[in-house]
């Protein structure tokens, strides 16, 4: 007989013998920022997070520091007056992020910041691109994403991150910033996006809901797994650094199918509405948030992701100190 107990017969044998073990030092952790000062706005459908003015941000990045998580993703909300159909208020150089990602570099030059490129906080459709008689664009928002990538690095972030899942924006992004001699900014590529009812929370949290239909024509169907492979080998021959998988804890088999296939980093991205789910849960007393929280993360790593985005970063940092 196969005596499979022995091996976990002990806190101390299930320890060793473990495979996965997760660090605050692959967490990246999703920043909303807003305009104005003096504002620490907590999410209503998310509870324990926060939006934050910059002057507001040293604590909260500070915080992380101490616990070891040092990569950030910063993301803005966008003031209903600044939203336009041709989304300027993107290539704003005075605009939140390009402040934001000046400000961090200068104060925090160790950190690893990524900064989101896409036009849905900017846009008054809640659309990831350029919207023309009720459709999409693809080639003409894939212009304007080079040029806030370019913006982006010119201020010093580390990675941009396009999430928007136009056809051809990597490759764009790549040539605009070789163009302009920015060689040392990296891409996380959302490559394999799904069009996910779990995004809802993050959608209130940038006043991002779409005002119009849904985003199927750009984000993937939930039912393909082959049609992700094909993403991820499109961006990847496009100049793709990073790829990211989105969302995480429902998707586990993509990201397991990726990781097998391709030798790049692999990140997923456990989103607002998985943050929600595990809050809500737990508030109810359903579940308990620690253990939730920490299995939940511990099998996104386990399929594959060697970096995870996660609303829980912090929490679940000070949980894996005290372990
Ligand atoms: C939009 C964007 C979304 C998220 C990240 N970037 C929402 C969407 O596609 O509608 C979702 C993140 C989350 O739910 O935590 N570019």
């Amino acid at each position: 007989m196969r005596r499979h107990r022995i091996l976990r017969k002990s806190a101390a044998i299930r320890d060793l013998i473990s495979e996965t073990n997760i660090s605050p030092k692959k967490f990246i952790v999703p920043i909303f920022l807003t305009e104005g000062s003096r504002k620490k706005e907590e999410i209503a459908t998310m509870p324990g997070y926060f939006r934050y003015s910059l002057d507001e941000l040293p604590p909260f990045i500070e915080e992380h520091l101490s616990y070891n998580i040092s990569a950030f993703l910063l993301f803005a909300k966008v003031s209903p007056e600044k939203k336009t159909n041709d989304c300027q208020e993107a290539l704003n150089e005075e605009g939140l992020l390009p402040k934001a990602i000046r400000f961090l570099k200068e104060r925090y030059p160790s950190c690893c910041l990524m900064s989101d490129v896409a036009l849905d906080p900017y846009s008054p459709f809640g659309h990831d691109g350029l919207v023309r008689d009720y459709e999409i664009l693809n080639d003409e928002t894939v212009e304007v994403l080079a040029k806030m990538s370019v913006l982006h690095a010119q201020c010093g972030v580390d990675f941009v991150a396009p999430s928007d899942m136009m056809d051809g924006r990597v490759a764009a992004i790549r040539q605009a910033l070789e163009s302009h001699g920015l060689t040392k900014t990296g891409i996380v590529s959302y490559a394999a996006k799904y069009a996910s009812s779990f995004y809802g929370p993050f959608r209130d949290a940038l006043d991002s809901a779409p005002g119009f239909g849904d985003k199927k024509t750009y984000q993937m169907d939930f039912r393909n797994r082959r049609e992700a492979v094909k993403e991820v080998e499109t961006d990847i021959a496009e100049g793709a650094d990073i790829i990211l998988i989105k969302p995480a804890g429902f998707y586990l088999d993509i990201i397991l199918e990726v990781k097998n296939r391709f030798h790049l980093p692999i990140a997923a991205y456990q989103v607002s509405g998985e943050y929600a789910m595990i809050k809500a849960a737990a508030e109810k007393g359903y579940v308990k948030l620690e253990d939730a929280m920490i299995e939940s993360l511990t099998a996104i790593f386990r399929a594959g992701a060697d970096l995870v985005a996660s609303y829980f970063a912090l929490e679940a940092a000070k949980i894996l100190k005290g372990a």
